[in-house]
Formats: C-alpha cells, structure tokens, sequence
C-alpha cells in the first residue's frame, strides 16, 4: 500500500495512546465498526507494539505506528505488524522506501522543502492548530502544490470539517474520537459512535499529488 491509499480510505485518522494490551482489540473493533479503519497507534506506552499486534488482527482494519521518532522504532513497528508510520517530524535519513510507508511531520516551509527533497509527498502537519492550521495550509497551496497533508494537532469534532475542505488536505488525524475516559471505561459503544460522526465529516478531498 502506498501512503496515498492508506490516507484516504477515511477522512479520520484516530491517533491512539492505549495504556493496556487488553484494550487494544475491543477498541480497534469499535472504531472500525464506526467507520474508521485506518489506526494510528502512538509509539508512547510500554504497550503500543503489542497494541499494533493486536489490532492488526482486526478485519478491515490498517494499523500503523505514530510517534516514530527514529528508524529504529519504523523497523520495530513494521515487525509488530505496523502497515504505515507516523512521526511529528522528519527523520534524518529516512526517506518514503522502508519497511512501510511513513508519514513524516512538518511545521514550517523550510521542513517541507526538505521533506520534499527526501521524496515525500505527503506530510502531517504538527501540531496543526499551533503553526497556523488552516491559513498555514492555504498559504502552502502556492508555493507548494505538490504536497498533501494529514493535520493533527488540536483537530477536532469542531474544527475538521474546515480541515477537510482544504484542497491539499486528504484527511485529518486525531485523539478526540478515542478519549481516555471512554477507553479507561470500556465505553466502546460511545467510541462507535464518535467514530461514526467522523466517518460522516466529509470524503477526503481529491489529494494534490498521487503516489
Ligand atoms: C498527536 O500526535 O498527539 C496527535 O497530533 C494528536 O493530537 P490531539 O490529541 O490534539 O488530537
């Protein structure tokens, strides 16, 4: 699978921090019931590469690692099972060919020339809200009409949608549609449905580049 396929089997990207193995399955199951089908399980608990594990096994479902910060963790997470990476930046050396694809992170123009350089195409933007979010990605569309981008960062129920209308914007990634609470509690019908409302925001706009 390319990077461009996984970005735009949903418009949302749930960004996981799961604390305990036994979550990883009920909760996979409920945000894949809801709609969303592409996981994103943060690198961040002693239990992410087993959660990786677990919820691969979940029909339907692609699973990647976030908060890969290094090539280390990109070849762990390919070992557990990961079908894509994520990290809140770019890393040095590690370009779009690997164990999966990734999905690097960029802030500022300069980041992006050098993502662009490294042979990406698509890129998150982190943390989207704080570097200008929606009038940052705008102002991207110029100069740089090749680049795609997942925001994340402070995205939102509220916001997404005006994230989602941007041209060079395939889809959206965020924690809100999994919260701790919900997850702590086993409150998976409550995940369904934030899935769900998600899943609804809006198709994915056409990416600015394929590949
Ligand atoms: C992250 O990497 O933590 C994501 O960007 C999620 O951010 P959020 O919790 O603001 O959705």
């Amino acid at each position: 699978m390319t990077i461009a396929s996984i970005l735009t089997r949903a418009p949302v990207i749930p960004v996981l921090v799961v604390d305990d193995v036994e979550h990883a399955a009920p909760l996979g199951r409920a945000l894949v019931a809801g709609g969303l089908t592409v996981l994103e399980v943060t690198l961040r608990t002693p239990a992410a590469m087993d959660c990786i594990a677990a919820m691969s096994e979940i029909e339907g479902a692609v699973v990647g690692a976030g908060t890969v910060l290094n090539r280390q963790m990109r070849r762990s997470a390919a070992d557990a099972g990961a079908q894509f990476a994520v990290s809140p930046g770019l890393i040095e050396g590690e370009g779009p060919d690997g164990p999966t694809p990734l999905l690097p992170g960029i802030a500022t123009a300069t980041e992006l020339m050098a993502g662009l350089a490294a042979g990406f195409t698509h890129f998150k933007l982190f943390p989207a809200n704080v570097v200008g979010g929606v009038e940052a990605l705008n102002a991207f569309q110029s100069p740089f009409p090749q680049a795609t981008f997942c925001p994340t960062g402070g995205v939102n129920a509220k916001n997404a949608a005006d994230y989602l209308a941007l041209p060079n914007v395939i889809c959206v990634g965020g924690s809100w549609v999994a919260p701790a609470e919900a997850v702590r509690a086993g409150d998976w019908d409550r995940i369904t449905q934030l899935a769900r409302e998600a899943a609804a925001l809006a198709p994915a706009a056409p990416a600015a580049v394929e590949g």
